[in-house]
């Protein structure tokens, strides 16, 4: 059976994908599933250095299969093209007996990057609820918020529907959540939710619920664990920390991914 594949992608870095990549992958592995995980943003490499941290870790923890795919070293572009595809498929092959595969991509439009999102059967995009990280999506009239036209993220998606179709493959289920929310109203905020809301009908992606502001998204990198782990390694949950775990499960659920999870 085909890896069910799962890609984290957004132009813009710093949104998220790298913590939710990581958290997805947990999440699956401790459900018991087979998961390959792999990073194109191997210059950054914060997905592969947090499954590194975590192999390292001393406690007990589910490991993915993972492998980093680094940009090729040749100069010439159609060289290049070739290479990191060689590169790309093999690595596919080697994870074909997963059941899930999750990818993490750099924020910045690489070939790698697109091979990974034309394979996407789920792509999710976190941004964070501002209008600059809209802008990737979306250019917005500042004075009347009417939508104006697609921009360089939704364009590069609507490429990888248009590959996906000509092989014959369903399209992508695209869903946007917003991440690092801030617990304050503002009107800035409202501005932005009727703009997303507008741009999910017209582009064709799914609007999740997403994530507060939490400090431990940040301070889990160093020990390899994440939320999904804290309780069986000992360590107290606070509320917080049960709240983001919820935000989790919300977003797993809301991913409606292939039935072999239901369970
Ligand atoms: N919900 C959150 N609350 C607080 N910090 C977060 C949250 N999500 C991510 N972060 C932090 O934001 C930074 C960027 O996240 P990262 O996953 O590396 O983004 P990307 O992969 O998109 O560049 C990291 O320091 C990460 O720990
Ligand atoms: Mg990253």
């Amino acid at each position: 059976m085909k890896p069910y594949i799962i890609v984290f992608g957004n132009e813009k870095g710093g949104t998220g994908k790298s913590t939710l990549a990581m958290h997805v992958s947990v999440y699956l592995l401790n459900s018991g599933f087979q998961v390959g995980t792999i990073d194109v943003d191997a210059r950054q490499g914060t997905f592969t250095q947090y499954l590194a941290h975590r192999k390292a870790s001393p406690l007990s923890l589910t490991l993915p299969k993972h492998e980093a795919i680094a940009k090729s070293s040749l100069d010439d572009k159609e060289k290049i093209m070739a290479d990191e595809t060689k590169r790309f498929e093999q690595t596919m092959r080697n994870m074909s007996d997963c059941d899930f595969l999750v990818i993490d991509t750099p924020g910045n439009d690489t070939f790698l990057s697109q091979l990974a999102h034309s394979f996407a059967d789920t792509l999710v995009t976190p941004l964070n609820e501002s209008f600059v990280d809209l802008d990737v999506l979306v250019k917005v009239s500042g004075d009347n918020l009417k939508t104006m036209r697609p921009s360089i993220y939704a364009e590069t998606v609507w490429n990888q529907r248009k590959e996906r179709a000509k092989k014959g493959l369903k399209p992508i289920d695209w869903i946007v959540i917003k991440n690092r929310l801030n617990t304050l109203y503002s009107k800035n905020r409202g501005d932005i939710n009727v703009v997303l809301e507008e741009l999910s009908k017209r582009i064709g992606f799914r609007l999740g619920v997403g994530f507060c502001e939490r400090v431990i998204f940040r301070e889990l990198f160093l020990s390899g664990i994440t939320l999904l782990d804290m309780e069986n390694t000992g360590h107290q949950l606070s509320l917080s920390h049960v709240s983001a775990r919820q935000e989790l499960r919300e977003l797993i659920d809301f991913m409606k991914l292939p039935h072999q999870i239901a369970a």
